[in-house]
């Protein structure tokens, strides 16, 4: 089993990662019904906080079916994080976990995120000023380093435990390689090695199959794995690698029912937790993600994205059950998109 502070995991867990204008309760609701089991908040602005920003404030809502969950903050400057962590701690989360990973200019350049890659003794006031202020368990997730010539990721690591993290989540890439090449996983297996290494490590970075999830388990030794881009629109991918881990079998891939379903159930927490308006039109950006596989889908698909009252959705929904029913999905690989050319991180 796993700790961090009081909270229980199973021996390897699965996280879903942070992710902005993703990782909201809606699509947290999809991905503890299918197996996570630590979930986080997209990440959220200390600034905006005590600002007392409605936007920031908002995505502090949780949920108690979906605990345990972390809240995720970021910000570059000790009195604001500090304050913030206090906010936080007074919604309840499970753990408080900072940000300094997101590799964004409009984060990054200003101090805060991966910025704090390039400073490590900031990063540990940071970080220390944050476990003062918060009776919480506080966790980071971070990236190998700035660049490739000053990858300190193991340096950090010891650091940031010492002044008392509880946790650590290494997305194996570089700031200034932002969401390209691949991830590299050797240096989280040199953090997970280190003798002086007591608290949980987790892997993260392209795991996009149970195969891969167990192959990087064994070959890195980490504690568990976080898994962000191959949820999107597949949150069976938790299920899955969990009774890979456990069985060495491959579960069968959900059919057409089920994935509707769960896009069902993510357009209602939509709708509920957004209102009509905003919550059917964020919800028009994971159709495609949910009907990936599912050939001519393209006339139901511009139907799902323009269509503006959530019954004549479930209705298209449920014509596309009855169109594609007993249709066989390829086992393929999910495909990593690489989102921050679409996407603010
Ligand atoms: C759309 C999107 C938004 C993201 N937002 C955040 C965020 O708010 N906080 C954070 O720490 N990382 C964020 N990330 C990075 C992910 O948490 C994760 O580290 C990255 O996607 C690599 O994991 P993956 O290969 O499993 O997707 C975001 C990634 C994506 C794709």
């Amino acid at each position: 089993m796993i700790k961090i502070g009081n909270i229980e995991l199973p021996e390897f867990p699965l996280l879903l990662a942070p992710m902005e204008d993703v990782s909201d309760p809606p699509f947290r609701a999809v991905c503890k019904d299918n197996g996570a089991h630590l979930m986080y908040t997209e990440f959220i602005s200390s600034e905006g906080l005590i600002r007392d920003a409605i936007k920031s404030r908002k995505k502090l809502d949780i949920y108690d079916y979906e605990k345990p969950v972390g809240i995720q903050i970021f910000g570059g400057d000790e009195e604001s994080l500090s304050l913030a962590a206090k906010i936080v701690d007074a919604t309840n989360p499970d753990l408080l976990d900072i940000n300094f990973g997101c590799p964004v200019k409009k984060v990054a350049c200003r101090g805060a995120g991966a910025g704090v890659l390039k400073d490590v003794p900031l990063m540990v006031r940071l970080t220390d000023a944050v476990v003062r202020s918060t009776s919480l368990p506080v966790t980071v997730k971070t990236r190998l380093g700035w660049d490739d010539n000053t990858k300190n990721i193991e340096d950090v690591a010891e650091r940031l435990q010492d002044v008392g993290i509880q946790a650590l989540a290494i997305h194996g890439r570089t700031r200034t390689q932002m969401y390209k090449g691949e991830a590299d996983w050797t240096l989280i297996a040199k953090v997970k090695e280190n003798p002086r290494i007591k608290i949980p490590i987790f892997g993260n970075g392209d795991i996009d199959s149970p195969q891969k999830a167990l192959e990087y388990k064994n070959r890195y030794g980490v504690d568990g794995i976080m898994i962000g881009r191959a949820a999107i629109g597949y949150p069976w991918i938790f299920n899955e690698i969990s009774h890979y881990v456990k069985t060495g079998e491959i579960l069968p891939s959900p059919t057409v029912e089920e994935r509707v379903n769960v896009c069902k159930k993510h357009l209602i927490k939509s709708y509920e937790w957004k209102g009509p308006i905003v919550g059917i039109n964020e919800m028009r950006r994971h159709y495609t993600n949910y009907l990936k596989g599912m050939p001519n889908i393209k006339e139901y698909r511009l139907k799902l994205v323009t269509l503006k009252e959530a019954d004549e959705i479930i209705e298209v929904l449920d014509e596309i059950v009855d169109k594609y029913k007993g249709h066989e999905f390829e086992r393929s690989v999910i495909e990593l998109i690489n989102y921050h050319e679409k996407c603010a991180v």
